[in-house]
């Protein structure tokens, strides 16, 4: 899909507390090689330079127009084009770091193992995922999505939640891991303005559905889906909305 770094980074300021709760459980003392893949517009990855000043950084991600963005907010550090599923490091990383991406690829079963080879002997593989996929957030996606004229070409986009249970990843690590940290968060974020919990998933989750559709069949669908989320997240008496999201997060350091 085509990113939107401008509408992604409204909410900048939640989308980083995630990144920082998994920074600061990495143990890694002086990584000489990090990589933050699926670094987007490269405002963590700046977070990464900062605690690593002497480590050899780059930010990886296959949008363009994030890393337009990444490169003009942060010229000192180096982003490349890459797709996870196909990236292999040449040596392995010390520190392998992915803030809110791996969602985006599917078939785990074969990407993490193939992921935590890219890391050196007791480096560190750091991954934090949304889970919210069953919430009203998301599942009025689906929901707006058979609603409407629209529902032949919104339905076959439809899928199974991207991220499994905690206990996969476990499942898929563990045997390679020398220290596993396995945790969920559920942030109850306080939003403000009008409708924000659709301002958010237009930023992510429901932008390539929006992009599916043009015209009147775009704005019947984007409307069908914002009343669904303005009901289930309605805004308190002081003018803030709640919106609860969950998070899964991975720490795992290679034998
Ligand atoms: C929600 S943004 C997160 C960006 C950044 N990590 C952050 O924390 O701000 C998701 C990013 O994942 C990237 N992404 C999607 N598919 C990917 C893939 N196959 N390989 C690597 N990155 C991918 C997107 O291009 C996007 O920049």
């Amino acid at each position: 899909m085509t990113w939107d770094a401008a509408q992604y980074l409204k909410f900048a300021d939640h989308r980083l507390r995630p990144a920082l709760d998994l920074l600061g459980r990495i143990g890694a003392e002086a990584p000489r090689t990090v990589v933050d893949l699926g670094c987007g517009a490269g405002n963590v990855t700046a977070l990464l330079a900062e605690r690593w000043p002497t480590a050899t950084m780059v930010g990886l991600d296959p949008s363009a127009t994030m890393l337009e963005r990444a490169r003009a907010d942060h010229p000192s550090l180096r982003f490349e084009v890459a797709d996870a599923a196909q990236w292999t490091a040449e040596p392995p990383v010390d520190l392998l770091y992915s803030n809110a991406a791996l969602h985006w690829l599917d078939n785990h079963a074969t990407l993490f193992p193939h992921l935590f080879r890219q890391v050196a002997p007791g480096g560190w593989f750091a991954v934090q995922m949304p889970r919210n996929f069953l919430e009203p957030s998301h599942l009025s996606v689906a929901e707006a999505g058979r609603d409407g004229s629209w529902r032949a070409t919104i339905e076959p986009m439809l899928a199974p939640p991207p991220v499994a249970e905690p206990g996969f990843y476990i499942d898929l690590l563990a045997s390679d891991a020398a220290e596993l940290d396995v945790w969920e968060t559920q942030y109850i974020q306080m939003l403000d303005g009008e409708n924000p919990v659709a301002e958010w998933t237009k930023g992510t989750w429901l932008k390539p559905f929006l992009d599916a559709l043009k015209g009147d069949e775009r704005a019947g669908f984007e409307a069908a889906y914002r009343r669904r989320v303005a009901a289930a997240y309605p805004s308190r008496a002081d003018g803030r909305t709640l919106f609860p999201f969950r998070r899964l997060f991975l720490v795992a350091r290679r034998r």
